[in-house]
């Protein structure tokens, strides 16, 4: 049975057709890439796995873990273990990160057992992504830089070890070293009982996360799908001769 299963996926935004009959299936212990050029509705997707309500699904279903959840609340979905970076985009102010982090860890996992092993944990897996012990303290977000959002949602990941993680352009805004931090944060998360989906624009974090599988996202459905040989078929060829495929469908 898969982790994840999207079948026949059709999404609007605001009336507007934006996902036209998406099908993608995600076991345990499998890592796979959705790519493809702006627009094509990545994001759509990664919103509409998170129950985000500006996104009708308007045919097809998203079971996890064999239970159909394409109407379950976002909490739901989290308590389910499905993980979503960009939960949280905005700053919080008056919020702290180690506040934050105990209170979705609370929400998802119920407040038994978080508590009394938080503050260990938290220093654990912040030591394991590099990060400084201050960060901990700061405010949510607060004059973050794009590389620091990105940690924050790398530890949030690690602490809440989700049965699914969908990571949405993850490596936009990185430099180098926080661009294999996180790499690594991923990779470290990656075991035989979770599937990760990495939704990217570009090819670089693929030189540091192996995905088994790579999708290729255009005007709405997957155009094409490969082995990890694709990102560099990707890099050389663009998307171009993907999207030439589907001439009546382009803009
Ligand atoms: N919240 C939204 N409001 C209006 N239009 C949206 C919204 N989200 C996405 N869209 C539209 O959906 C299409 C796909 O966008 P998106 O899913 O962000 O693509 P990608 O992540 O692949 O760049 C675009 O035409 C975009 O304008
Ligand atoms: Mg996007």
């Amino acid at each position: 049975m898969s982790l994840l299963a999207i079948e026949d996926l059709h999404v609007e935004v605001e009336g507007k057709p934006i996902l036209k009959g998406v099908n993608l299936s995600i076991g345990k212990g499998q890592v796979h890439a959705l790519m493809g050029p702006n627009g094509s509705g990545k994001s759509t997707l990664s919103y509409t796995l998170l129950g985000h309500p500006k996104y009708a699904v308007t045919r097809g279903r998203i079971l996890f873990d064999g239970k159909d959840v394409t109407a379950a609340k976002t909490h739901e979905r989290a308590r389910a273990g499905m993980f979503l970076a960009f939960q949280y985009p905005t700053a919080i102010p008056g919020v702290s990160v180690a506040n934050f982090l105990r209170t979705s860890l609370k929400a998802i996992k119920g407040d038994e057992g978080v508590v009394k092993t938080f503050r260990k944990n938290l220093r654990e897996k912040m030591q394991q992504l590099e990060m400084d012990e201050k960060f901990a303290s700061r405010y949510v977000n607060d004059g973050f830089s794009g590389g620091e959002k990105k940690r924050l949602e790398t530890l949030q990941l690690a602490m809440i070890e989700p049965k699914l993680a969908v990571l949405d352009e993850t490596d936009s805004g990185l430099d180098i070293d926080a661009l294999r931090i996180v790499s690594e944060g991923i990779n470290r998360l990656a075991s035989p009982e979770r599937g990760i989906l990495l939704i990217t624009h570009y090819q670089r974090i693929l030189d540091y996360v192996k995905p088994q599988f790579i999708h290729v996202l255009v005007e709405g459905r997957i155009a094409h799908s490969g082995g990890p040989g694709l990102a560099k078929e990707l890099e050389s060829k663009g998307y171009d001769w993907l999207q030439e495929k589907h001439p009546a469908e382009a803009a």
